[in-house]
């Protein structure tokens, strides 16, 4: 594996479809994600408003009413009319507010999180009949990222009318499917069902798909739990939204107007540790 010369090729350093320098970097990030969790937890003081929920015990739960229906009729038309519609901040601060303002969406992810979070992107997104062949995200994956961060998928027009979905499994399948090296290896070994993988493993094959009315998401720790899109019927789009929580230090409405404001669409994971730093040297200390 060697190369003539002796020195040790690309092909040798590489992992599981991970290069040396993905694995660095990788090792980089943890220790940055490690240190907002640390730094986050020490600063919470919600203790008392949080709960035993679904997200708790199963790092996944169905909230309904979310937004309003009649505002995600507006999102849908306005994907439709002018995308660059939903990058403004009038739309963006009304979707992020309505979403973080729904009592057990704050509730749950306090628990969960055991920390305050923040809003790090959002994203209005369109899924047809093709999806299922064309899209990486699905087929089985985990998001990469902090371990402990959260997604909440909003449904903007009703899983009735168009028959897509979100499909999870459960964390014990999520976890031996880590094991072995499915779930973080190169995006090409992605599979559209994993049954295979998991009669092999003499694990039940548990997955979930959800009954949703317009305005009702799906939060969950993608990071945790195996997921994956599913296509909706040739006739009707699906159209959801996607908003993605880190944790914080800071409430999110402090983060949102004084320290970062979400991207639309995902970018890649930013300095957040730095973002904080930068607050906290110019205001009085939280931590
Ligand atoms: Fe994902």
């Amino acid at each position: 594996m060697t190369s003539d010369n002796g020195t040790v090729t690309q092909e040798e350093i590489s992992i599981a479809g991970c290069s040396l320098v993905e694995m660095v970097k990788q090792k980089y990030d943890e220790a940055r994600y490690s240190e907002l969790e640390r730094c986050a937890e020490k600063a919470f003081t919600r203790q008392h408003e949080t709960v035993d929920c679904d997200l708790v015990n199963t790092s996944r739960q169905i909230i309904k009413s979310c937004l309003p229906a009649n505002f995600c009729q507006l999102l849908i038309n306005s994907y439709e009319s002018n995308e660059q519609l939903l990058h403004s901040k009038a739309l963006s601060q009304q979707i992020i507010t309505n979403i973080l303002s729904t009592s057990a969406i704050d509730q749950a992810a306090i628990s969960y999180l055991g920390s305050e979070y923040m809003p790090l992107w959002y994203e209005v997104s369109k899924a047809t009949d093709r999806d299922n062949q064309t899209t990486m995200s699905f087929k089985w994956h985990c998001d990469t990222g902090p371990a402990k961060q959260l997604k909440i998928i909003v449904y903007l027009n009703p899983t009735s009318q168009h028959q897509g979905n979100t499909l999870l499994s459960d964390k014990t399948t999520t976890d031996k499917l880590k094991e072995i090296g499915y779930v973080f290896n190169s995006t090409k070994y992605r599979l559209s069902d994993i049954k295979r993988l998991t009669d092999a493993l003499k694990l039940p094959h548990c997955i979930e798909s959800f009954d949703l009315a317009a305005g009702d998401g799906i939060l969950f720790n993608p990071y945790d739990l195996l997921h994956r899109g599913s296509a909706p019927s040739p006739s009707t789009p699906r159209y959801t939204l996607t908003l993605c929580l880190i944790q914080s230090p800071i409430h999110w409405l402090e983060c949102i107007n004084n320290i970062y404001y979400p991207a639309y669409q995902y970018d890649d994971w930013l300095n957040v540790m730095g973002l904080f730093e930068h607050y906290l040297a110019n205001h009085q200390p939280l931590i």
